[in-house]
């Protein structure tokens, strides 16, 4: 038997043994691609740092697995790119995407989550990552990005075409990156005529000395900020809500004293994060790692996952413990790629649960068996069907009345992987932001 035997369906179980056994372990990817698989903590924090370890594709023996292939005006993105080139778009990123411009976020993350919660009523069942955890990241990017009210329909149904391919469909994906591309083209063309206070306009106007962000560059970073803001948002989200729901003395103690919220986060983070692989690396020459010799140009991917639950950094490492010291996971990756939406990513988080917590105070699981998504490296449900009620005494869902469930299927389709069919000239690559960069 390999030591990945499993490794779809049951990771948590399947980790102990490779980093045990073979903790860099050649595996072939579901599209029957080779890579390697480093799976213990100490190997995954020095790959994440080690600058032999390329993500440009152009270093990628052919054969490999190379993710997301997209058109070039996608592809200049900071999932596809080293130094120095990474170093300047990097830059004129920090420049835009400032502390000041996620603070400004909060209220609309907040107005927008109690609208959701509205939407629900008082009380009834629902599948949560449908009606709450998956419009709620989708509303905060395009605010992020100034997409205008009146086209936020649009974006969402070319943002679902490539997350949900539909295999009725197969040019559903090309059709949406095509619009997208044309939709982008004429909103920077309006932004530049007339700036407003907005992460675009920001983008357009940064300059580091000479420096400016190429036209390409804009496209592919906006691109890239939809993917990485919208899919890994919803998985932490519903992913949060369902350890709560199976944890009901951490969601005690959550509920008794909320100020606990953000370092809560982090635990959902380390215990569930939704990024299970940081984005394929090609090492640039023969590269050691734990022993075991990796040839230069094959895919190497770091299992952010298993290193979050390598019990010789995290004792204990599958209770989930609102209280632990949690410093030092890498769910948001590490180094000169970490996470340029961590902050969003956790305030928008924390404001989903508290919103959440806070309107219900009755809220529990309506399904034991939760359904994940048939994905290697998105970690997230399929669905989360959940009963909730605005009154503490009642019986929550006992006298449901509003079923707001939207189709699960939907969800399930959600993984490009599950998806034999899907173009794969549109096809979202492991960076999901990743697109799933934690998908380029
Ligand atoms: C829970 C949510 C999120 C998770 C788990 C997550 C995870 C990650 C990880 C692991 C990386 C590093 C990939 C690597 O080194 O291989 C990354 C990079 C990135 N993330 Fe996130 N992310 C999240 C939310 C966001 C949000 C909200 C945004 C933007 C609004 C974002 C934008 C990016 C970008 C642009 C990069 C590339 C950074 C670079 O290459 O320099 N992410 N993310």
């Amino acid at each position: 038997m390999d030591p990945a035997d499993g490794l779809l369906d049951h990771p948590h179980d399947v980790y102990p043994r490779l980093r045990e056994s073979a903790p860099v372990h050649r595996i072939t990817g579901p599209d029957g691609t080779p890579a390697w698989l480093v799976t213990r903590y100490d190997d995954v924090r020095a790959a994440l740092a080690d600058p032999r370890l390329s993500l440009d594709k152009k270093h990628a023996t052919p054969g490999t697995y190379q993710g997301f292939r997209l058109p070039p005006a996608l592809d200049a993105n900071l999932l596809n790119m080293d130094p120095p080139d990474h170093t300047r778009v990097r830059r004129l990123v920090g420049r835009a995407f400032t502390p000041r411009r996620v603070q400004q976020l909060r209220a609309p993350m907040r107005e927008s989550a109690d609208r959701l919660l509205d939407a629900l009523g008082p009380h009834g069942t629902t599948d949560l990552v449908a009606s709450y955890a998956t419009p709620l990241p989708i509303t905060v990017i395009c605010d992020l990005l100034g997409i205008p009210e009146h086209h936020r329909h649009d974006f969402r149904a070319w943002t679902d075409a490539l997350l949900l391919p539909d295999p009725a469909r197969p040019e559903a994906g090309k059709q949406a990156i095509v619009a997208m591309l044309g939709f982008f083209a004429q909103l920077f063309a309006d932004k530049r005529a007339h700036p407003a206070d907005d992460l675009l306009s920001d983008l357009i106007a940064v300059r580091d000395e000479d420096d400016r962000l190429s036209e390409d560059e804009l496209t592919s970073l906006a691109f890239l900020i939809l993917f990485a803001g919208y899919e890994n948002t919803v998985q932490l989200i519903g992913n949060a809500v369902s350890l709560l729901l199976q944890h009901p003395d951490q969601l005690a103690a959550l509920r008794a004293d909320p100020a606990r919220i953000p370092s809560a986060v982090e635990e959902f983070l380390r215990h569930e994060g939704p990024a299970a692989f940081a984005i394929r690396r090609f090492p640039v020459e023969d590269v050691t790692i734990a022993g075991v010799t990796v040839p230069a140009g094959e895919t190497v991917w770091v299992s952010l996952a298993s290193a979050n639950r390598d019990p010789g950094r995290f004792p204990d490492p599958d209770r989930l413990d609102i209280g632990r010291d949690t410093s030092g996971h890498l769910a948001l990756g590490l180094g000169i790629h970490y996470c340029v939406g961590a902050p969003l990513a956790r305030a928008e988080t924390e404001i989903a649960l508290a919103a959440l917590l806070e309107r219900f105070p009755r809220l529990a699981l309506a399904d034991d068996e939760l359904r994940w998504r048939p994905s290697l490296r998105a970690r997230g449900l399929a669905a989360l069907p959940v009963t909730y009620s605005t009154d503490s005494e009642a019986h929550a869902g006992a006298d449901a009345d509003t079923d707001t469930e939207a189709d699960p299927e939907a969800h399930a389709k959600a993984d490009p992987e599950a998806d034999p069919d899907a173009d794969p000239e549109v096809e979202p690559d492991d960076s999901s932001p990743t697109p799933s960069p934690a998908g380029s």
